[in-house]
């Protein structure tokens, strides 16, 4: 596994676990509940929003697939839209209950997540089935995190999840972190480091795992490849005027949909460990919140310096500006952290944030199915608005 060599940084060593204590702690739940039922705004048409959605519905069926195929592979279609969507459901329902106490939803969630653990045997597909370890087992983890003080749910059921987890999306996550399909460690783009991480320490979470969560936080920390926080920042700056430091990230040179990705990914991992009392969101003087301000920067349309980047598809010399002005959610979870918890000035996240939020559906940060319907769309949680923002 990964070497243990950078345990300073770590703020402290975390014994037991706290739970709910994933993306959300109960502490959160207070908050969003108090904004929900005083009918405070932005909170109140968020979740007015989570409430129509499609997703967040307690008559939702899972259609749970034996393989699950990311990445056509020249035999078998793929099919993992009806995992990401079901991933997508099992959270917005479990968030739904946290906030109404209505175990309609609680059962619905819980039925999506025991029926893809009594029926998924693999992934696979071509490289792309990394994608889908990394980014339907974090997600799948925070619905089951969430769901796992509910009464209602069967504690064998619960064990069947837990096992689909770590045995399936774990043991891919972990393989795919040590040896890159193969590849060398900087062939792949961060974001599917990333992906991985973030489910690693979600699942470590909801199964108790320390030696799964330490072994990622460390990764975060000191990892040899792309995703991992020395490797992804490629270049510091000083803005002019401001003194703040913009860092550009590992994927700035390939495309902003991936730029873009990566800071969200970021996120969910930091405030993931930060529930545990890891505070990766400070690690390397902030480093998440300086490389949200570069890509905050750039996509809402502002020139930003760049350094050369030699990518596994060769020199990407200028940044790219393919899907500049990217809509996604996950940059209410970064202004809600730096900018209203610790007072740092994340002026160009929040005013991306405000960006998105102004091309989103009812003018918030929505979820899974306000983005288009494809994998893209997917990639976040969301419904930031509702779930961080603090103020
Ligand atoms: C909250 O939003 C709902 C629509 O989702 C609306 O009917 C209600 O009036 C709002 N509450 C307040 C206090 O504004
Ligand atoms: C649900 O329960 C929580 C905790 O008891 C409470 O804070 C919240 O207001 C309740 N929500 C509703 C809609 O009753
Ligand atoms: C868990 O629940 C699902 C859906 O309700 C069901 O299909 C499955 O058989 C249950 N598994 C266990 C181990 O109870
Ligand atoms: C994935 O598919 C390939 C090609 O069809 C097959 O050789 C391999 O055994 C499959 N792996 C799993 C875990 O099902
Ligand atoms: C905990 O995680 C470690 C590292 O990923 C893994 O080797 C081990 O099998 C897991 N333990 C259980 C009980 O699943
Ligand atoms: C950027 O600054 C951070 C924090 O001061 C430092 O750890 C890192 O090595 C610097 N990165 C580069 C590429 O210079
Ligand atoms: C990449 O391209 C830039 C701009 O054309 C050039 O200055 C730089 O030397 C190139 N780097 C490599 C490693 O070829
Ligand atoms: C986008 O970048 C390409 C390559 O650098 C450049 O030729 C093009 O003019 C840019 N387009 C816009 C709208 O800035
Ligand atoms: C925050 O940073 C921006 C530039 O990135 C600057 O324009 C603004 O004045 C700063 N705000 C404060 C309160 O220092
Ligand atoms: C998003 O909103 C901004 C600010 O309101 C606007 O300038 C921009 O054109 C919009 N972008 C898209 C893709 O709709």
């Amino acid at each position: 596994m990964f070497p243990i060599i950078f345990a300073a940084l770590l703020i402290s060593d975390v014994s037991a676990f706290i739970h709910p204590g994933a993306l959300h702690t109960s502490g959160d739940f207070e908050r969003i509940n108090t904004h929900v039922v005083n009918g405070d705004e932005p909170w109140n048409t968020t979740w007015g929003l989570l409430t129509t959605s499609p997703y967040a519905q307690s008559s939702y069926q899972p259609k749970p697939q034996a393989t699950v195929y990311r990445g056509y592979n020249g035999v078998d279609a793929e099919n993992y839209q009806y995992l990401y969507k079901d991933a997508a459901a099992a959270y917005q329902l479990a968030v739904r209950w946290k906030i109404s106490n209505d175990s309609a939803y609680a059962d619905a969630a819980i039925n999506i997540l025991g029926s893809w653990a009594a029926t998924l045997t693999a992934i696979n597909g071509t490289s792309d089935k990394f994608l889908a370890s990394g980014l339907y087992g974090y997600q799948m983890a925070n619905a089951a995190e969430l769901m796992r003080d509910y009464s209602g749910w069967d504690s064998s059921n619960k064990t069947a999840t837990g096992r689909m987890l770590t045995s399936i999306f774990a043991s891919m996550n972990t393989l795919f972190l040590e040896n890159h399909n193969g590849q060398n460690d900087y062939h792949y783009y961060a974001n599917w480091d990333q992906c991985n991480l973030a489910s690693l320490i979600a699942i470590g979470i909801f199964t108790d795992n320390q030696t799964m969560y330490d072994d990622a936080v460390q990764y975060m920390l000191t990892g040899p490849s792309n995703g991992a926080l020395p490797v992804f920042d490629i270049a510091n700056y000083t803005e002019d005027g401001s003194g703040k430091v913009l860092i550009q990230g590992q994927e700035a040179g390939r495309d902003q949909g991936h730029a873009t990705l990566d800071i969200v990914l970021l996120g969910v991992i930091a405030r993931q460990s930060y529930n545990q009392g890891d505070d990766l969101f400070a690690a390397y003087n902030n480093e998440i919140l300086n490389a949200a301000e570069y890509v905050s920067k750039y996509n809402i349309g502002y020139d930003v310096p760049y350094t050369p980047y030699d990518s596994y598809q060769g020199n990407q010399s200028v940044i790219s500006n393919n899907s500049r002005g990217d809509i996604r959610p996950g940059f209410e979870l970064l202004s809600a952290h730096y900018g209203q918890l610790k007072g740092l000035n994340s002026s160009w996240t929040d005013a991306y944030r405000d960006f998105i939020n102004a091309n989103s559906t009812d003018g918030v940060e929505g979820g899974g199915g306000n983005y288009g319907s494809t994998s893209g769309g997917f990639d976040g949680l969301g419904f930031g608005t509702l779930l961080y923002r603090i103020s």
